[in-house]
């Protein structure tokens, strides 16, 4: 089967991006390509920290171009697999169509069943180029006023792509206003995904298994977990839908 391309991204900052691809790489048995470049990222998250590189693997592979060899893959039990970050892809000046190509390119080296992209909130060349090669861009939603003006201003710019919408942070008692809105949003059109609950503890945690591939989860890993896994059973269908 053909590698599907998950990119993960959102218009605004802090809304369970990194948290969501770290897990649905992991459940997903793909390879995660962190292509955000500030601290605290799936790169750190991973357990490995990516100014202690001199280069960026993941630059490097890209001015390689589609036809050079990817960047090598980080491997770790109970973990996705990775491609780093790096600080200078801040600075990079990638062109979003040869990100698109390498990408394609790379799925096809590395034959692995999904590659999962995290991408830097805003627009820019690599977040562009990584939904222009994504199968399905999946997008982390909270129920929040801010947050779904957010939410209706990109589901305009983002038409031409196939979407998946992932409610997340969702406290005990979804504010009523905001489900009927991003019902009215999602209109039918745009599938949307079972929804991951709010967990504080989740802020406070350093990780490197994810949460879906604890060897000896508790009660409430084991709660999200589910919630993880059942966002990759949306995934999956939304892929072959
Ligand atoms: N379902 C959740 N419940 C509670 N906290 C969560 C949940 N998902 C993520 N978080 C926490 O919220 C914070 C932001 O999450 P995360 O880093 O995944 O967001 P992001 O969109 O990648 O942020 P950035 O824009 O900075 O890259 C983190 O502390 C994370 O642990
Ligand atoms: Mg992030």
């Amino acid at each position: 089967m053909a590698t599907r391309i998950i990119t993960v991204a959102a218009a605004k900052g802090g809304v369970g991006k990194t948290t969501l691809s770290y897990e649905l790489a992991a459940a997903l048995d793909g390879v995660l390509v962190d292509m955000d470049w500030d601290a605290g990222g799936a790169t750190r998250m991973w357990g490995f920290d990516p100014t202690r590189a001199a280069r960026a693997p993941l630059l490097d592979a890209l001015e390689r171009g589609p036809g050079g060899t990817p960047p090598r893959l980080k491997r770790r039990a109970n973990q996705p697999s990775l491609v780093p970050s790096h600080p200078d892809l801040s600075a990079s000046r990638i062109d979003a169509d040869l990100v698109a190509d390498c990408l394609q390119s790379w799925a096809e080296v590395w034959s692995e069943p999904y590659l999962v992209v995290d991408t830097h909130p805003g627009a820019n060349p690599l977040t562009d180029g990584a939904m222009q090669a994504a199968d399905l861009v999946v997008i982390p939603v909270v129920l929040g006023a801010r947050e779904m003006d957010a939410l209706e201003a990109i589901l305009a710019d983002f038409a031409s792509y196939r979407l998946l919408l992932v409610p997340t942070m969702i406290p005990p008692i979804p504010p009523r206003r905001f489900v009927d809105r991003l019902a009215a949003l999602a209109d039918g059109r745009v599938a949307v995904a079972p929804p991951i609950s709010e967990h504080r503890w989740l802020r406070r945690r350093l990780r490197r298994a994810a949460l879906v591939r604890q060897p000896n989860p508790g009660v409430r890993v084991r709660a999200a977990a589910a919630e993880f896994e059942a966002v990759a059973a949306s995934v999956k269908e939304a892929c072959d839908g």
